[in-house]
């Protein structure tokens, strides 16, 4: 292998390293596939009628350009309070976290970013701590685990939630897999 050979596979290696953080792994199947019922987006209008538990802003690359994104996340009222009362999501909690496109503008207060409507994507969380909700490769761990695209409801691009999922969330496995910690109003 020559040098210049040599250099290409090592940015091809590191492209692929670097890839499923980047990228997130929401987009590893390019076919989607109809969800599982229980895993699919919640029928109900979740905005007004669940509880937010937080949100989250990804700021853009030049941080005076203010949040590229914020996400908010959303459970039921019963589940936040069994979960305040024994410490765990009972069977059966979903967690839905919504990916808004941001505007960033100079208002009085000060520059802000706001999330201004279009909906990136949605993933989903579902409490299975038994397996008895679902199997195959979007359960595990204690959940089941896909995100929908846009607007999507049903047609998932999650394949295989080891793939595309606990990478990142392995850090939380702690907190049952969830980032408790980002949200003060999970605080027992
Ligand atoms: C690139 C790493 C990464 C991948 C891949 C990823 N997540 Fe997350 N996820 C996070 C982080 C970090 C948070 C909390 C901070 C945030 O929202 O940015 C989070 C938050 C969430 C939340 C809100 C509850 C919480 O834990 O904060 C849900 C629901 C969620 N992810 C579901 C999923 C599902 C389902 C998949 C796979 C289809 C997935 N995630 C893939 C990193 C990731």
């Amino acid at each position: 292998m020559n040098l210049m050979q040599g250099s290409l596979l090592m940015a091809l290696a590191s492209a692929v390293l670097l890839w499923p953080q980047t990228v997130s792994a929401q987009v590893t199947n390019s076919s989607p596939v109809t969800a599982e019922a229980v895993l699919q987006i919640p029928k109900v209008d979740y905005r007004k009628q669940w509880v937010q538990i937080g949100s989250v802003s990804s700021l853009a690359e030049k941080s005076d350009e203010g949040s590229k994104q914020i996400d908010t996340t959303y459970i039921e009222r019963e589940n936040l309070e069994r979960y305040l009362r024994d410490g765990k999501f009972p069977d059966g909690t979903v967690l839905v976290k919504e990916l808004l496109v941001t505007k960033t503008e100079q208002l009085t207060t000060g520059k802000i970013s706001y999330a201004a409507g279009d909906v990136i994507g949605r993933f989903v969380l579902v409490k299975d701590s038994e397996g008895k909700l679902g199997s195959g490769p979007r359960f595990g761990d204690g959940w089941g685990w896909a995100f929908y695209k846009g607007n999507e409801t049903t047609k998932t691009v999650t394949g295989d939630f080891k793939v595309d999922c606990v990478g990142c969330h392995q850090a939380a496995r702690g907190d049952d897999m969830v980032h408790v910690r980002l949200y003060p109003l999970l605080k027992r």
